[in-house]
């Protein structure tokens, strides 16, 4: 390592915002690594501040851990460019649009619920959400598939 680059993990929770202990459950997930001193004290590189600063920034906008980490192992351990973030981040665009769209489309059949408490197969679109059953023909297909021949 060249000298200056490295730090401790004091050092990284200050830096970055982060706790000490945070830093310690990002390394047990593996989304971040260390190695030990000759006294086995644990020491990181720089470059782990954008790392921290992007597992953050995905925390806030509700990516789990383990999406985080599925985009992060395919950066390089060190020294994420601008370009790896700039990818990184539209793809997190997109699949946060997704999750808009499918919350939006749960909330507004959700308003068709509030009152009814039938939780019917056939009639509550969060039961039966796009009408799955609806794509096997008319009428109550639960019961048309269920009676035996
Ligand atoms: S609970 Fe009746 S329509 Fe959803």
């Amino acid at each position: 390592m060249v000298a200056g680059k490295v730090l401790t993990v004091g050092e990284v929770a200050e830096r970055s915002g982060v706790a000490v202990s945070t830093i310690h459950y990002y390394e047990e997930k593996k989304l971040i690594k260390s190695w030990r001193t000759a006294s086995n004290q644990r020491r990181y590189d720089r470059s782990i501040l954008r790392r921290i600063a992007i597992i953050r920034i995905a925390k806030q906008a509700g990516i789990s851990l383990k999406e985080i980490k599925y985009h992060l192992d395919r950066l390089p351990q060190e020294a994420i460019s601008r370009e790896d973030w700039q990818q990184v981040s539209q793809e997190w665009h997109e699949m946060l649009n997704e999750r808009i769209k499918s919350l939006t489309q749960l909330r507004d059949n959700l308003g068709g619920c509030i009152g009814c408490g039938c939780l019917s197969m056939a009639d509550c679109p969060l039961r039966n959400p796009r009408d799955v059953l609806g794509q096997d023909g008319p009428g109550a297909q639960i019961l048309i598939q269920a009676k035996p021949d």
